[in-house]
């Protein structure tokens, strides 16, 4: 996947065409793991009903490619503003009048059999929509983000579990090192040539960073769990203002899905309650939670730019990589992406997955807070349409970086940008840490 030609139209329309069957075939999977009484329910006022995200991935993969590159009239007009997300917030969509379930799965598959009409005549060139398919790789990066939201909601759903998967693989090898140091100096960050790179990657631009000290692995519940039990919670001094009235305000004690329960820490996972384990990477932390934890570790989160330089920068060519291993689509010896497990692997796995500084796992297992606000990098333009990065620019929301094991490998790369408000942890959010380098360089 995504290492294929793209120069070669007919390469490219198969590369396509297995990226929408593989968001379908989640999304099938997804929304056909519980019943229509469930998929209409809303599980949790974070999140819209199942279905509401299925019918709106029929409508906007109705609305990019069947109208704006086919110019294709609407299928059904007067659904159009059930599904636009800026209309409706999600605690709102449960009262919307919705198409039940079997009228949205019928939708969504008739858009599907008229844009591979339309992908079979496309000569994916010739207009910026076009070129390279960009419009279909968004709509299948759409689709595979909407059933990354639907994961989410199957997680806060209660009642017995419905969704299985194998563990992930386990450590393997000697120890690793805490941390690793990035020695100081220019890279290049975001891209030009990414084809399906999202407007707010762009453009590549230089910049110059101080050396730092980044944690070879996400922090772990066993780190965290020290975090606790150390009072972390109690003292308002590693928290932010903000974070520790939040803290006060929503009662946090511990991870969202953590309780405990007889002297030891459990967490529920897909309906199952289990011991937290120790080796996994924290998972469900809100910005304010990594960020207090970090200060209670005497160290501060990474910055989006340290982040992206230790996982893309290859300081023996001076070239910025797709990946941390290299420019190669993501495999499954490389990273836990694409749902292929239903937890992040345990610290220290996917050795082939590391980067030239020999960081771990900054791809997959966990999405990674950053210190960093959510802004537009310079010469930033807005494509293909405002709603989809910039009108979300400002300080409010912070930057999420490497995607989690919910997290598909073709809306996954070294450049892309996720953000999220600092009190979000319902989300698949981890962190790592950083600390400067000078004082301590030669130490
Ligand atoms: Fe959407």
């Amino acid at each position: 996947m995504l290492n294929a030609d793209r120069t070669d139209p007919a390469l490219l329309r198969e590369l396509i065409a297995g990226e929408l069957l593989a968001a379908r075939e989640r999304t099938a999977q997804l929304t056909g793991a519980v019943d229509d009484a469930e998929l209409v329910a809303q599980h949790s006022p974070l999140m819209s009903p199942l279905v509401w995200d299925l019918a709106h991935i029929g409508n906007q993969e109705e609305l990019w490619l069947l109208r704006n590159v086919g110019g294709r009239d609407p299928m059904h007009p007067e659904i159009d503003p059930l599904y636009d997300a800026f209309e409706h917030p999600r605690a709102e969509r449960p009262r919307l009048p919705l198409l039940p379930p079997a009228e949205a799965r019928a939708y969504a598959h008739e858009v599907r059999g008229r844009v591979l009409d339309l992908l079979a005549a496309s000569p994916l060139e010739g207009a910026p929509l076009l070129d390279a398919g960009f419009a279909f790789g968004m709509i299948a990066q759409h689709e595979q983000q909407h059933d990354e939201t639907m994961l989410i909601t199957h997680q806060l759903r209660s009642g017995p579990a419905v969704l299985d998967a194998p563990p992930p693989p386990a450590a393997t090898g000697a120890p690793l090192a805490p941390e690793v140091l990035v020695p100081a100096g220019p890279f290049t960050m975001g891209t030009d040539t990414e084809p399906w790179a999202l407007d707010n990657e762009r453009p590549a631009h230089r910049v110059d960073l101080p050396a730092f000290w980044l944690d070879t692995a996400p922090v772990s519940n066993g780190a965290y769990r020290r975090f606790v039990a150390d009072g972390g919670y109690d003292e308002p001094r590693w928290w932010t203002p903000e974070g520790w009235a939040h803290r006060m305000s929503a009662g946090l004690e511990a991870p969202l899905f953590w309780q405990h329960d007889g002297g030891q820490w459990l967490r529920r996972r897909f309906g199952h309650l289990e011991p937290v384990p120790d080796e996994e990477p924290v998972l469900h932390v809100s910005w304010y939670e990594a960020d207090a934890y970090a200060r209670w570790a005497g160290r501060r989160l990474p910055t989006e730019a340290e982040w992206e330089k230790a996982a893309r920068h290859d300081p023996v060519s001076g070239r910025s990589r797709r990946f941390p291993w290299g420019d190669a689509a993501p495999g499954p010896e490389h990273a836990n992406l694409g749902q292929r497990h239903l937890r992040p692997a345990p610290v220290g796995a996917y050795p082939e997955g590391e980067s030239p500084y020999g960081v771990r796992q900054l791809i997959g297992d966990v999405w990674e807070w950053t210190s960093s606000d959510f802004t537009g990098y310079p010469g930033f333009a807005a494509w293909p349409y405002r709603e989809y990065s910039e009108v979300f620019f400002g300080p409010e929301y912070k930057v999420l970086r490497g995607g989690s094991f919910a997290v598909a490998p073709v809306a996954c790369r070294g450049t892309f940008r996720n953000w999220d408000y600092p009190v979000r942890r319902q989300i698949f959010s981890g962190f790592r840490t950083a600390r400067d380098a000078e004082p301590r360089t030669e130490g």
